[in-house]
């Protein structure tokens, strides 16, 4: 069984509507840890050993937020800036994330189409990934394409909930070990290979 750490930034999430519908589905299981940051955190005040343990009692390891300003909500770049720390993540003897899968899972008001060169947003959602990506890559971590959900803004109860399934159902593969890491290498998203419908 691989360990899942699912890292959760929502700061409204009793407005949620995708997004609370997502972690309804996802397995309640002793190998999957859902960590909210902000119920965790109110103050920002990160527990960095707390969240250090964590990382280090987990193999795969999901940052899980809506797509806010093309970026995630800012706690999560909090949790980045003081739990990656030089010589722990990264840097000279930083070896304590090496070869822990990484990937984003992001919900998005915007549309397939609007993410992309010739839509409104001009740029893809793997290009706005950059940051995270780069940021595992400096940690030696294995950085995956996105689980996403792409036009949340009136989409319909029923999509929702076969997001949710979706989502749901690729937990349970990664901890169960049948999820195929390699096989989504180069895709613009994680969830390319599953339903598909969705983007
Ligand atoms: C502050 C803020 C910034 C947002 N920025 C973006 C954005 O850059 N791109 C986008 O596609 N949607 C954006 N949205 C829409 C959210 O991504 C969308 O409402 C959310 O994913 C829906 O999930 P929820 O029902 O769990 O809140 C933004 C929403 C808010 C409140």
């Amino acid at each position: 069984m691989r360990k899942v750490l699912i890292i959760f930034a929502h700061p409204r999430l009793e407005n949620s509507r995708v997004n609370r519908q997502l972690l309804v589905r996802v397995p309640a299981s002793p190998s999957v840890t859902i960590n909210d940051l902000y119920e965790t955190y109110p103050d920002f005040n990160i527990d960095i050993e707390r969240e250090k343990a964590l990382l280090l009692e987990n193999d795969v390891i999901i940052w899980h937020h809506p797509f806010y300003w093309y970026s995630s909500p800012p706690i999560l770049k909090q949790w980045i800036d003081m739990v990656l720390e030089y010589g722990w993540a990264y840097g000279n003897g930083g070896e304590a994330l090496r070869g822990k899968v990484v990937f984003n899972a992001i919900t998005a008001g915007g549309n397939a189409e609007a993410y992309c060169p010739d839509g409104y947003n001009c740029y893809t959602i793997p290009d706005f990934m950059r940051p995270f990506e780069q940021t595992a890559r400096l940690c030696k971590m294995d950085y995956k394409p996105p689980f996403v959900v792409l036009g949340t803004h009136g989409m319909s109860q029923e999509r929702i909930l076969s997001a949710s399934t979706e989502y749901g159902m690729l937990i349970e593969s990664i901890e169960n070990e049948s999820f195929d890491f390699e096989s989504v290498n180069g895709n613009a998203y994680l969830n390319s290979k599953l339903m598909g419908t969705l983007i």
